[in-house]
């Protein structure tokens, strides 16, 4: 390699590294959560043990998506409102963390709509969007 070509190069190359390391540091998906209401119990993770349950409420069901084969169980997510159909309904720059307790296609209390990537429990849904709103586009990342 000439020495002018290796100049611009080395400094490419680094800045390619730089830039994948925030790329892989930032990595969020995007999706759709919708909600559920009690009962909450059993779960198809924990059956009908509730101390599973975060004591915050925040919590949710995996969507097939994201449901793994029951290994999404106790996973978190960082869970932020990014749209919705009616203008405003996202609370601007809430995120919350919420652990996943149940699979959606088979949780007790049927989801408001059923293809979302998750459903959320009525408490984590209201604290990132107005809770009249039936499903929600978010933006989430396993913690
Ligand atoms: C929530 O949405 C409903 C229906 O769109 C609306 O009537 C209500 O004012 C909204 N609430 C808040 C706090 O924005």
């Amino acid at each position: 390699m000439s020495s002018p070509l290796r100049l611009v190069f080395l400094p490419c190359l680094l800045l390619f590294v730089v830039l994948a390391a925030l790329f892989r540091s930032s990595q969020a998906d995007v999706g759709t959560a919708a909600q559920y209401r009690p009962p909450y119990l059993p779960t198809s993770c924990y059956g009908s043990d509730a101390s599973q349950f975060p004591s915050s409420n925040l919590f949710g069901s995996a969507g097939e998506g994201i449901w793994d084969n029951g290994a999404a169980c106790g996973r978190q997510y960082l869970v932020r409102c990014i749209s919705a159909a009616v203008p405003k309904t996202c609370i601007p720059g809430k995120t919350i963390q919420i652990k996943i307790v149940d699979r959606a296609l088979s949780s007790v209390s049927r989801p408001s709509r059923n293809d979302a990537t998750m459903v959320l429990s009525t408490t984590a849904f209201a604290a990132i969007a107005n809770s009249s709103a039936s499903f929600v586009n978010v933006e989430f990342q396993q913690v």
